[in-house]
């Protein structure tokens, strides 16, 4: 689904991402973590084509996407979320969505979903908002949902394009214990067959949520395992646990 080759990225004097490479299997959801400035956003935008990278090379369902627009991967069928949220905060849920729905994305690539005819865009709207447990809240203005809610808009509008992969970009980045809690279970019962590469912040969502993980440091590769290999990593405690536990 995804092959990451030897990726690095330099902005100017700082090597944000440097020699990173990694495979996502079919239907894997595979977690990055990594302190602040480990370079996993600089990574996530590599992958989904808003930053070029100055190393290496990135393959999505086969394919360079190397030097492919973010415009051309999302009809490929990369579905993405944001670090920093990028809601419609004046329109309503629906719309918001509905907006998301009408980027449109190719329809051959949908395995996840059974194929029937539901093209009318309202239809799939709906339907990803159930996906994520807001379609009663649709009526309602952005800015009158909760940061939760927000997030899990978010990851309707992602979905509402039936993208093959998904990208979470810290999702639960500012959320209450609770909204974690429903944050967790709404990734949980996504499609199993729907790869996930998910960073997080948060090691119990990311330990929690994925079959592998990577944890980042400075933008090199510090270890790669299952979350328990990870977990337990002497490496991975020091330069994370250890700093988190000082918060
Ligand atoms: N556009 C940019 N120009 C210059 N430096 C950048 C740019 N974007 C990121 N960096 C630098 O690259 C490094 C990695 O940043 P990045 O945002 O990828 O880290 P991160 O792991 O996502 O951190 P966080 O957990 O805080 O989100 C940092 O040193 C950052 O300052
Ligand atoms: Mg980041």
């Amino acid at each position: 689904m995804l092959v990451i080759d030897d990726l690095g990225k330099r902005y100017g004097g700082v090597q944000a991402v440097d020699g990173i490479s990694l495979v996502l299997e079919p239907g894997e959801r595979f977690g990055v973590i990594g302190p602040n400035g480990a370079g996993k956003t600089t990574l996530f935008k590599m992958i989904a084509g808003d930053v070029p990278p100055t190393a290496g090379a990135v393959h999505l369902f086969g394919k360079d996407v190397t030097t492919m627009s973010t415009a051309r991967r999302a009809r490929m069928g990369v579905g993405r979320t944001f670090q920093i949220s990028n809601l419609f905060r004046d329109m309503t849920v629906f719309d918001n969505v509905r907006v998301a729905a009408r980027g449109g994305t190719s329809k051959a690539r949908v395995f996840w979903m059974p194929q029937r005819a539901k093209d009318d865009v309202s239809e799939r709207s709906i339907e990803a908002l159930e996906s994520v447990g807001l379609a009663d809240r649709r009526n309602l203005t952005v800015a009158n949902l909760s940061h939760g809610e927000q997030r899990q808009l978010e990851i309707a509008m992602a979905l509402v394009g039936e993208p093959s992969i998904l990208l979470l970009d810290e999702p639960a980045a500012g959320l209450s214990a609770v909204e974690r809690a429903t944050l967790k279970s709404l990734i949980e019962n996504l499609p199993r067959t729907l790869p996930i590469l998910l960073i997080e912040h948060d090691m119990t969502l990311a330990l929690g949520l994925t079959d592998r993980v990577m944890c980042m440091e400075n933008g090199r590769h510090v270890v790669t395992g299952t979350p328990a290999e990870v977990r337990d990593n002497e490496t991975v405690r020091e330069i994370y646990l250890g700093r988190r536990d000082k918060k």
